[in-house]
Order: C-alpha cells, then structure tokens, then sequence
C-alpha cells in the first residue's frame, strides 16, 4: 500500500507491499534517501530501535505491520499456536522503544482483532492483521488531515511558528501533527515563517523537519535549540507548535529533549505553545507526566557528533531522549476531534467519552 502524504518529492515514511514491510531509512535523510525491506521482526524492532522509523505514529504504524512481518512464516500454524506467538512478538516489538504510547496502542489494538477475527487457521489471522494494519495506516492519514483543519485556524498571516523535533510527514504517515496545520495553511496560499530547532542530539529538526517543510515549499529557517529564547525575544515567534509521543491523563506532555525549554520560554514570553497529536497519543493510563517511562539512549548521541568525538574520552553523559512538559505550560492539545484546553484532565477524558459514542 502506498498512500502519499502530500504533495512534495519525499518518499513515504513506510510502505506495505508484497507482503513486505518497505521502510525510508531516516537516519540517512536528508543525504541519501534509501528504501529498505524489512523482512523479519528483528529487523522491524531494530529499525524502530536505531529511529530508522521513529516519530510516536509512524512508529505505531511500523510496529502493526511489523507483527504482520512477524507472523508471515506462521500461515501453517494453528489458530491456538498463531495467537500464542503473535502475543511473544508483540512483547518483543514493545521493547523496542519505552516512551511513545502510539507502539504500545497499535502493539494492543492488532491483537484485540486477532483475538476477535472468527478465523480459524493461521492463514486467516494473517490476512486479518495486514486488513488491520491497513486500516491503522489509512486511519493515520486520515487523523493527520484532520489535526491540520482543526489545527490551520492557528496559523495566522506574516506570523512565525516555531516547531520542535519532527512531528511532520516523516513521524506520521500522513502530512504530520505539528506540521499538518503548517502544511494546510500553505495549501491554502498563506504566508508565514516556520523556525526549526534543529533538535540535538540526534538533529530530527536540522536532518527531517527543515528538509521536509523545504521540500514542499514553506518558508522555513533552521535555527539552533538555544537560540529559540532569543528569537522570541525578538519577537520573531508568534506560535510555538510540536508533537508529542505521550499525553498524560492530566496533560502532561512527553516530547522530543528539549521541548520543556522551549515551552518555559514561550510562557516568559506570552506565546501560545500548543501540541498536535492524535487521540492514539492520548494515555489516560497514566496518571501523570512523571509516571512516563523516558528512553535514556547512548553517551556517543552526545559525545560524537557526525561521526566524530566531540566531548573528552570517559567523559560521563546524560542523553535522555525526550523531556515532559506540565500541562500549566500547555495552551492546547491539538487532535482529530478539535483542540482540547485545561482543565485537561476532565477534557481529555470527556475527549475519550466523545469518541466512545462516536
Ligand atoms: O526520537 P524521535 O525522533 O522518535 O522523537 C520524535 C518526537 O519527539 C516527536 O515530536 C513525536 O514523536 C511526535 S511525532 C508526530
């Protein structure tokens, strides 16, 4: 299946073709763009593991078909023996990264159908999971539209917009979170200026978001993390806009290292900080931002830098990838179903009442 997020010259984020998981390797943009084949659950779990696919719903996406990969040799087994194997795989394709909820809600809903799926031979439950994987993809674009419609009225003429990370076309497999209002509004003719942080350690900023919002023609500044404060003062932001890989029940939010700085420096300065994600993101599991599992990644992410050691041999390092922002910093949570604003806990759960019923 190949569904094309928006008008722009990027291969897509993951494709399913001929029984086969089709990944673009994120790691190489913006130099190389290559296409790899994944063919084993080992090979899923690493990519999700190195960020060759990385962003909370493409992650959520690879991971369903990832369990599709994984069950591909298990056709001749039967129902009871298919359903026990998916289980161990889905474990293992969950430790493949602790932060974003989007894995571990993809990992649940594939074998919730599995479960369900009257097929009595494991042929049949294969053919259910890629039916289910497929509708989580298309379901993807589909929220990723609809986060940039409630999202675009945010976007004002002349104004500048500051992002974090990449929650754009490349973390998603439709036009992004944060990035899909910016791209509606651009649709649109509007004009106004984008600043990227580049987004150390790792640069998703500098390598992604600056490469994709470049390619489809949106006026877009690349800009180091600290120098954000700076440009506020400035009065250059007008907006502050990013993803997230978690929600809190009380709307803490869990994005990209960094992402708390930033909002701390949007409050100083009187600017909207908002969040883009769809309700798959939203975990009313957790209670609190500080009950979120934050993924501690490799010295050498901070230590070298493009291949080379930067920082004094046996130096000690902290690299944790992605911060929490506490809800009082949060102007609005921006989803499929409209922007949710504080009291977050009621309205997040009034949000999950809502599309119950729907
Ligand atoms: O480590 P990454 O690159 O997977 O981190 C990605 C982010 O922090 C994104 O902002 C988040 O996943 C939202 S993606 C729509």
């Amino acid at each position: 299946m190949a569904l094309q997020p928006h008008k722009s010259n990027l291969p897509p984020t993951l494709e399913w073709r001929d029984d086969t998981l089709y990944l673009l390797d994120q790691t190489r943009l913006p130099l190389e763009s290559v296409v790899e084949a994944t063919d084993s659950v080992e090979a899923v779990w690493r990519a999700i593991h190195e960020l060759r696919v990385r962003g909370a719903p493409a992650i959520g996406v690879a991971a369903a078909y990832g369990l599709c990969v994984a069950m591909r040799p298990e056709r001749e087994a039967s129902r009871e023996a298919f359903l026990a194997r998916l289980e161990q795989h889905a474990a293992y394709l969950d430790s493949a990264r602790p932060t974003a909820v989007n894995l571990r809600w993809a990992l649940e809903r594939m074998l919730a159908h599995a479960r369900g799926a009257s097929a009595t031979t494991g042929a049949g439950l294969y053919a259910a999971l890629v039916a289910e994987a497929g509708r989580i993809h298309h379901e993807d674009v589909e929220l990723c539209a609809k986060i940039g419609e409630h999202g675009r009225p945010l976007i004002e003429p002349g104004k500048g917009v500051l992002t974090h990370c990449n929650a754009g076309a490349l973390a998603t497999t439709g036009i992004g979170t944060a990035t899909a209002p910016l791209y509606c509004a651009h649709g649109e003719g509007a004009s106004f200026r984008v600043y990227a942080d580049e987004t150390r350690p790792l640069l998703q900023g500098a390598r992604l978001t600056a490469y994709e919002l470049q390619q489809a023609g949106l006026d877009v500044t690349l800009i180091t993390d600290s120098m954000a404060p700076a440009l506020m003062a400035q009065g250059l932001i007008d907006l502050v806009i990013v993803g997230t890989d978690r929600v809190a029940a009380n709307g803490d939010v869990a994005n990209k290292i960094g992402t708390l700085g930033v909002a701390i420096a949007a409050k100083h300065f009187g600017i909207p900080f908002y969040v883009a994600c769809p309700s798959s993101t939203l975990d009313l599991r957790t209670a609190r931002g500080a009950d979120i599992v934050i993924e501690e990644r490799g010295a050498d992410e901070v230590a070298r830098l493009a291949g080379r050691r930067i920082a004094p041999e046996g130096m000690k390092v902290r690299n944790p990838a992605f911060d929490v922002t506490p809800h009082a910093l949060v102007t609005g949570i921006v989803t499929e179903l409209g922007i949710v604003r504080a009291p977050y806990e009621a309205n997040l759960a009034a949000l999950f009442a809502k599309r119950a019923a729907a």
